[in-house]
C-alpha cells in the first residue's frame, strides 16, 4: 500500500491567474501531498500572493507573520511563498521571515514538487523569470463545472502604475493546440464554462510560429462540441479589434459580458498611465460594442488618486462612468508599487484626496450596477448553477452577463444550465425563481 500523503494547505490571493496558479501547485503536488481545508493539519502551507496593491502585499505580510506560532507547533511545517510578491522580493522575504523556507516566482510552479523537497533541507529562494509554465498541462477533477485556461503570461504593456511586467515577465503566448487540447480535457470531464486568461489578451498570438490572432483561437474553441459558456479576460481597450468586438454577435458560446479596464477618464492622465487610448477612443469603443451586441454587460477597473490627477480629472472619470454606463465596476486608490515609473511621478495625491474620491465614485457605480440589476428583474435569464449559495439554502451561479443569481431549486442542477426569473434585485446579487432546466 502507498504511503498516506502528506497534507498541502494552499491560501490564494490576487486575480484568476493566480486562482489557475494555485490549481497547478495542487496539481504538481498531487504525488506527494494532498490539500487540506485545516491549516493545523498542513505539513506544507503554500501562500500564493498579490503584489498589485501595498494592501494586497500587507495581506500577505500579516498572514505570514501569523504563522510563526503554527510553525512552533508544527516544527516539521514547510511554509512556502509563491506568486507576485515572492517574485517582487525574492531573497528579502527570506531576510525578514525567519520561519519563511521557500520563496517561488510566478514561473517555478512546476519545479515546486523539487523545491519544496529542498526546503526540508535548506531555505530555497527561485525567482527565475525565463521559463514559463513550459511543461504544464491542466488535469481536471471529474465534475469540474468551470475552468479558468490561461492562454499567455506577462505583459509588455507597461502601464506606468503597474507591477505587473515586472513580476510576471515578458508576455509570451501559449501554443493554439496546447490550449485546445487542454480545453478539450475540460470538455472530457463534464465542464461547462471556459474563462481565458492573460494580462492583454488581445494581443494573444504574438511571436508564435504559426500567425494567429486572439478572434481565430476564440472560433477554434467557440466550435467545440459542448462547450456551454465561454468568456475571457482581461482585454486592454487599445488593442481591442472590430473581428473580436464582432464576435459577441457570432460566437453562440461567448458570453455577452466583456472586462475593459479604463482606469481614468481624462486624457491627461490616461496619457501619463501609458494606456495608449483617448476617452473618446475609449466611449466609441463602447459603442459600438454596444451596436454590435445589444444586450452585452460591460464592467471596468478604474483608479483614483493617479499622481497629478486634479478635481478636473477626477470629474473626467465620473462623466466617463455615466456615459459608459458599466454594469459593473472594481475601483481602487491609486498605491505606488516598486519599479513602476508612477510611484516616482511628483504630485503624489494626499491619501484624504483619494479615500474621498473613491467613495464619491463608488457612490456612482453603486448607483449603475444597482440600476442595471433592476432592469433584469422580471426578466428570465440562463444560469450557470456553480454551487449552493454562500449563505446556504439556495443554489448559486452566474447569468451570461456575469451577475450572482441566488435562487431555490433541487441540488440536482449544479453543474446545469437553468432557465430562472428574475424577481429582486441586491448590490452585489440577484435573487430569482427556478423556470426550468435550460
Ligand atoms: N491586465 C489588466 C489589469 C491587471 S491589474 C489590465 O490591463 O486591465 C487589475 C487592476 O488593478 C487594474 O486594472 C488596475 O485598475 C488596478 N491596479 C493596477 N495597479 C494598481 C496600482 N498601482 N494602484 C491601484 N490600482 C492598481
Ligand atoms: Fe498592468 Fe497595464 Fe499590463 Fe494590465 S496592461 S497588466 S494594467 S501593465
Ligand atoms: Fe496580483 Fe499578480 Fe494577479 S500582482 S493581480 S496576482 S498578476
Amino acid at each position: 500500500m502507498a504511503a498516506p500523503k502528506k497534507k498541502l494547505y494552499l491560501r490564494t490571493f490576487g486575480c484568476q491567474m493566480n486562482v489557475a496558479d494555485s490549481q497547478l501547485m495542487a496539481q504538481v503536488l498531487a504525488p506527494e501531498y494532498e490539500l487540506t481545508p485545516d491549516p493545523e493539519e498542513a505539513d506544507l502551507y503554500l501562500i500564493n500572493t498579490c503584489a498589485i496593491r501595498k494592501k494586497s502585499e500587507h495581506k500577505v505580510l500579516s498572514l505570514l507573520g501569523s504563522l510563526r506560532a503554527l510553525k512552533r507547533r508544527r516544527p516539521h511545517l514547510i511554509v512556502g511563498v509563491g506568486g507576485c510578491v515572492a517574485q517582487q522580493e525574492g531573497e528579502r522575504l527570506l531576510a525578514a521571515v525567519p520561519h519563511l523556507d521557500l520563496v517561488f516566482g510566478t514561473h517555478g510552479v512546476w519545479r515546486l514538487p523539487e523545491l519544496v523537497r529542498q526546503a526540508r533541507g535548506r531555505r530555497t529562494v527561485d525567482v527565475d523569470l525565463r521559463e514559463g509554465y513550459a511543461p504544464l498541462r491542466r488535469e481536471w477533477p471529474a465534475g469540474v463545472i468551470q475552468g479558468y485556461v490561461t492562454i499567455m503570461q506577462g505583459c509588455d504593456n507597461f502601464c506606468t502604475f503597474c507591477v505587473v511586467p515586472y513580476v510576471r515577465g515578458r508576455e509570451v503566448s501559449r501554443p493554439p493546440a496546447e490550449i485546445e487540447a487542454e480545453v478539450r480535457d475540460f470538455l472530457a470531464a463534464g465542464g461547462k464554462e471556459i474563462t481565458l486568461l492573460g494580462q492583454n489578451v488581445n494581443s494573444y498570438g504574438r511571436g508564435l510560429p504559426e500567425p494567429v490572432t486572439f478572434r481565430q483561437l476564440l472560433d477554434r474553441l467557440a466550435a467545440l462540441p459542448g462547450l456551454a459558456r465561454l468568456r475571457f479576460a482581461t482585454s486592454h481597450p487599445k488593442d481591442l479589434s472590430e473581428d473580436l468586438i464582432a464576435a459577441f454577435g457570432e460566437l453562440p458560446p461567448l458570453c455577452e459580458h466583456l472586462h475593459l479596464p479604463a482606469q481614468s477618464g481624462s486624457d491627461r492622465i490616461l496619457t501619463a498611465m501609458n494606456r495608449g487610448y483617448t476617452r473618446k477612443e475609449y466611449l466609441e469603443k463602447v459603442a459600438r460594442l454596444r451596436r454590435a451586441c445589444p444586450g452585452i454587460a460591460l464592467s471596468t477597473d478604474l483608479i483614483v488618486g493617479f499622481p497629478g490627477e486634479t478635481e478636473a480629472d477626477f470629474e473626467a472619470t465620473l462623466e466617463l462612468v455615466r456615459e459608459a454606463g458599466f454594469e459593473a465596476a472594481f475601483s481602487f486608490k491609486y498605491s505606488p508599487r516598486p519599479r513602476t515609473r508612477a510611484a516616482d511621478f511628483p504630485d503624489q495625491v494626499p491619501e484624504e484626496v483619494k479615500s474621498d474620491r473613491l467613495a464619491r465614485l463608488q457612490a456612482l457605480l453603486g448607483d449603475l450596477t444597482l440600476a442595471a440589476h433592476r432592469w433584469l428583474v422580471g426578466r428570465v435569464g440562463e444560469v450557470l448553477v456553480e454551487g449552493e449559495s454562500k449563505r446556504g439554502g439556495e443554489l448559486s451561479g452566474r447569468l451570461r452577463t456575469n451577475q450572482v443569481v441566488n435562487f431555490a431549486g433541487p441540488r440536482h442542477l449544479v453543474g446545469k444550465l437553468a432557465q430562472v426569473e428574475i424577481t429582486e434585485a441586491y448590490a452585489h446579487s440577484l435573487k430569482g425563481r427556478w423556470v426550468r432546466e435550460a
